[in-house]
């Protein structure tokens, strides 16, 4: 699938991401040199891997209450707020947009 990524300095790139690992998309942008510090490991707890999702958000699942949570307290969170780390990468996400919001906090 491909995703494009906005990053903190405004440049946008088109990856391609596999759906076959189990990557969730903090994973596929820490393995693409994206900064995001993921300190709580992908638990939903530390929002270093806040991301605004500007195309395809309403194609997503849901967010689980554990990141619902999260985003809740986030000062920066807006509707299309999401935490990478609970988005595992699927065929349904070709073609999203995101782009980095933990830098903006
Ligand atoms: Fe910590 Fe996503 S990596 S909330």
């Amino acid at each position: 699938i491909k995703i494009k990524v906005q990053d903190y300095s405004g440049d946008v790139q088109e990856l391609e991401a596999p759906t076959d690992m189990g990557l969730s998309l903090m994973e596929f942008l820490k393995a693409n040199e994206y900064p995001i510090l993921a300190t709580c490991g992908g638990m939903a707890l530390c929002a270093t891997c806040h991301v605004k999702v500007e195309e395809r958000f309403d194609d997503l699942d849901e967010p689980g209450d554990q990141e619902m949570d999260q985003l809740d307290i986030l000062p920066n969170a807006e509707h299309n707020s999401r935490l990478a780390c609970q988005l595992r990468l699927h065929p349904d996400m070709d073609g999203i947009m995101v782009r980095l919001a933990a830098d903006e906090e």
